[in-house]
């Protein structure tokens, strides 16, 4: 009962929330360098795009647009490409990015605060992105609840987040994932930018906990698919 409550609250507010990545065994999402292609295998890829063809936005912080310049489609199966959206305060994802480059933009939003240039905002508008301008969280970035919020208004139920660690950390932070799907490569790095970064959780009775998990190997790799539950909301 308290589940279905869970559900009906965040079904009227806002999109389902998949957060999906891929880590070390020791939870390291990239080398220190920021490089993390490929930490997972050629088959766990093949699972990622499968996630991308369920969801009907597919979400990147600013960090991983400008890194990774990843294209955010759907290729290694068949599916629909979802909307692509890209979490950008100040909006310094550049023009020639895979996701607004090639006429592809007209699929792309660009979620940015009053940082963002009325220039840059004007560029991005002309290649064809939708720049959506919203309120700032209490750091000065986009505010997550309210991107969510209005994507919801536009109809979009789903949303895939696929990194990378900021963004990742901020929406568990705030409690705005309902499910965690993690690609765990055998693999160790040492240091390196952590998958999740601080939470604030300092007692063990406050972790967040994954339950109704799936366990499947993908190739080498294992991936865990989870829904989360919130300490105080189990
Ligand atoms: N292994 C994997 O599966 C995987 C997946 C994705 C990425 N990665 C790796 O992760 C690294 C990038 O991660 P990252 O942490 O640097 O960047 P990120 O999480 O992709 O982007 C973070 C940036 O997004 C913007 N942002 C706006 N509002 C935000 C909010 N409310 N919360 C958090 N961020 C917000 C901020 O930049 P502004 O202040 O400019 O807005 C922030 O610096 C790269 O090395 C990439 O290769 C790995």
């Amino acid at each position: 009962m308290g589940d279905m409550e869970t559900v009906e609250k965040r079904a009227n507010t806002r999109p389902a929330v998949t957060v999906s990545y891929a880590q070390t065994l020791d939870g390291r999402l990239a080398t220190t360098s920021g490089s993390s292609q490929w930490i997972s295998s050629s088959e766990s890829l093949c699972f990622a795009h499968t996630l991308r063809a369920k969801h009907e936005a597919i979400m990147v912080g600013a960090g991983t647009a400008c890194r990774d310049d990843p294209r955010l489609t759907v290729r290694l199966v068949s599916g629909k490409n979802p909307l692509r959206v890209v979490v950008d305060s100040a909006l310094r994802t550049p023009l020639n990015a895979a996701v607004l480059a090639n006429g592809v933009a007209a699929g792309t939003v660009l979620a940015v605060t009053e940082r963002a240039s009325a220039d840059r905002c004007a560029e991005a508008r002309h290649v064809g992105a939708t720049v959506l301008r919203l309120p700032a969280d209490t750091e000065g970035r986009v505010d997550l609840k309210a991107l969510l919020s209005e994507l919801y208004a536009w109809g979009v139920s789903s949303v895939l987040v696929e990194g990378g660690a900021a963004l990742i950390t901020s929406l568990l932070c705030d409690r705005l994932v309902d499910r965690l799907a993690v690609c765990v490569a055998p693999k160790i790095l040492g240091s390196g930018i952590e998958a999740v970064g601080d939470l604030g959780i300092c007692e063990l009775n406050d972790s967040l906990a994954l339950v109704d998990t799936s366990i499947v190997h993908y190739g080498v790799d294992i991936v865990f698919d989870s829904r989360i539950e919130y300490p105080d909301s189990a």
